[in-house]
């Protein structure tokens, strides 16, 4: 098997000349709790706020997190333990720095946001009722809705923003897709090419300048055929801070729930989750004969770190011959299931599955990208201007593997730290406006081959990979890329496809080269960790010359830009624009 050939990106996308133009202090893309949060907390001290979402400011990620959002809350719990766990799970890929930032942080973000008036379900005295998931040794979940933790957010801050819409600090610019980065010729971030589906001087490719982008624009789960992510989560601000110069790491570390609700062979697009909180309170998850089959594979049998959990139900699968597994909550009672978890019961029974009185059938589907735009611990990314938040960005949080409900908190608490630091930042005189080139190459993959990308990424870089298969995955996005030109149809339909072809191909690339089984990534030709030659993250980045992207192999220890100002000097991706 030969090396597979470079990969080398386009700078934009092909798309028309901007048609109009408008001018703010911070742009913020995307409306998550990342998003959101970052928004409302500029505004307070930042002159121009903008805020663009692909499609209506619900329409995210955050809406659909079930579980909650994991913060050590109770009084025999600590940020101590909290970080112990979310190290393990991160299985020594984490950048302890960061994880301290979100655990000691976290519970007074979570409070800030009670005060906002997010719901969280609490008990007849009135404390928020916390349940446990997956590799937490505490219950520290906090919950609303039941199983509509993100919802019920989501509410929360959208209720807040609505009631400073008319705010002339703040504007708000609904079916807005972000296409690329404009960039100063030194690699500055000075804005965003925005298409917009409006009407009058705001509607079409348009360019929005500031001082400073913030890219909050979710994950990438449509890259694959089946994922629980949303149909906006095609990873547009992943895929522009790429071809804009910004460093991504840890992409291969796509992490795979458990326990999706399996539709049958061939179900593609957005699959029903079913909440590890579910597990959380006592269901199991079984094979066909009914054998509890996590018992004996780890202490903490259902309740393993995630990827534990999902290999324990491939090798069972794999075992058995059959696509998959059965989660039983039956013993939990209808009643008790109804109350603690009405829409995934309400979503089962619509689907003819009742989960009082049948055991659920599930399978892994994509669910979360733990690796993304690299920040620091001020969500500052390697390019002047530029930050990233949320599942977007790769702080150094989950390492390998993201532990259950740290990533509703990590969007929470990093979103402030961006907001004071711009904010800093803006007041000292820093990030001038800048002006931008729009000179570079540009293509574009027409949208009917999206679901060939996803058979692709699917099949070849899933959750079980080798080198055949991540390499054959690669040779079949390079034959896609040749399909890319210039000449292509501009539209949200073929950036999207185009997106998705550019970050499957980085994603790929990181997953054919690291040779060992950690978190997320499962190689069945090495299906060991390897410390001595992987304990290290890999970073990607795009040449400005030729377009290739060059992978940089960084010890776990040099990896990751701490944030302080003596720091950045370290920081090996220091310069690489
Ligand atoms: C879940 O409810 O199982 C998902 C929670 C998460 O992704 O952290």
């Amino acid at each position: 098997m030969h090396d597979p050939a470079p990969v080398a990106l386009p700078r934009f996308l092909t798309s028309p000349t901007p048609g109009w133009t408008t001018q703010a202090d911070v742009l913020v893309v995307g409306s998550g709790i990342a998003g959101l949060t970052c928004a409302l907390r500029l505004r307070e001290h930042v002159d121009r706020v903008l805020l663009v979402t692909k499609t209506e400011l619900s329409a995210g990620s955050t809406r659909w997190a079930q579980g909650g959002i994991a913060a050590a809350l109770a009084p025999e719990d600590s940020p101590e333990e909290h970080l112990d766990d979310t190290l393990v799970a991160g299985v020594g890929l984490c950048d302890e720095a960061a994880v301290e930032v979100l655990v000691t942080e976290g519970p007074a973000r979570v409070r800030e946001l009670i005060g906002l008036g997010a719901r969280f379900d609490t008990d007849a005295a009135g404390e928020i009722t916390l349940t446990r998931e997956g590799g937490h040794h505490r219950d520290r979940i906090a919950h609303a809705g039941g199983d509509a933790t993100g919802a019920e957010i989501s509410r929360a801050l959208i209720a807040q923003l609505e009631a400073v819409r008319a705010d002339p600090g703040i504007e708000i610019i609904e079916h807005a897709l972000v296409v690329d980065l404009l960039t100063t010729a030194d690699g500055s971030v000075g804005g965003a090419t925005v298409h917009v589906i409006g009407e009058g001087e705001i509607d079409g490719i348009g360019a929005a300048h500031a001082r400073a982008v913030v890219l909050a624009t979710g994950g990438l789960g449509q890259i694959y055929s089946a994922t629980t992510n949303p149909p906006v989560a095609t990873g547009d601000g992943m895929a522009a801070a790429l071809r804009a110069g910004a460093a991504l790491a840890d992409l291969e570390f796509v992490q795979f729930h458990p326990t999706v609700l399996h539709l049958g062979e061939g179900a593609t697009g957005q699959q029903p989750l079913i909440s590890e909180a579910v597990r959380g309170e006592g269901a199991v998850l079984i094979d066909e004969a009914g054998e509890a089959f996590m018992t004996g594979l780890h202490p903490m049998a259902d309740l393993a770190p995630r990827d534990v959990v999902a290999r324990g139900i491939l090798e069972r699968m794999g075992a058995t011959g059959v696509d998959h597994v059965y989660l039983d909550a039956r013993h939990l009672g209808g009643d008790f299931l109804e109350q603690r978890f009405p829409t995934i019961v309400a979503r089962c029974r619509e689907l003819g599955i009742d989960p009082a009185t049948q055991a659920i059938p599930v399978a892994p589907a994509q669910h979360y990208a733990s690796g993304g735009v690299r920040t620091d611990l001020r969500g500052r990314t390697n390019l002047p201007g530029l930050y990233a938040c949320g599942e977007t960005s790769c702080t150094g949080v989950h390492g390998a593997n993201r532990l259950a409900s740290n990533s509703l908190l990590e969007g929470l608490v990093f979103a402030h730290r961006i907001a004071e630091d711009l904010t800093q930042r803006l007041a000292a005189g820093e990030l001038p406006p800048t002006t931008t080139t729009g000179e570079g190459s540009a293509s574009l993959l027409d949208a009917r081959h999206r679901s060939e990308v996803q058979r692709i990424m699917t099949h070849g870089v899933g959750p079980l990979r080798s080198a055949e298969s991540t390499s054959g995955a690669l040779a079949e996005l390079a034959a896609l890329a040749e399909l890319a030109s210039d000449t292509a149809e501009p539209g949200p339909l073929s950036w999207e496809t185009s997106n998705l072809l550019h970050l499957g191909q980085a994603l790929a690339t990181a997953a054919y080269l690291r040779e060992e089984t950690r978190g997320g990534h499962v190689r069945r030709d090495h299906p060991e960790h390897d410390d001595a030659g992987w304990a290290a993250h890999l970073l990607q980045v795009r040449d400005p010359g030729d377009g290739e992207l060059a992978v940089i192999k960084l010890d776990v220890d040099l990896a990751w830009p701490q944030g302080d100002e003596d720091a950045a000097d370290d920081d090996p991706l220091e310069g690489t624009q």
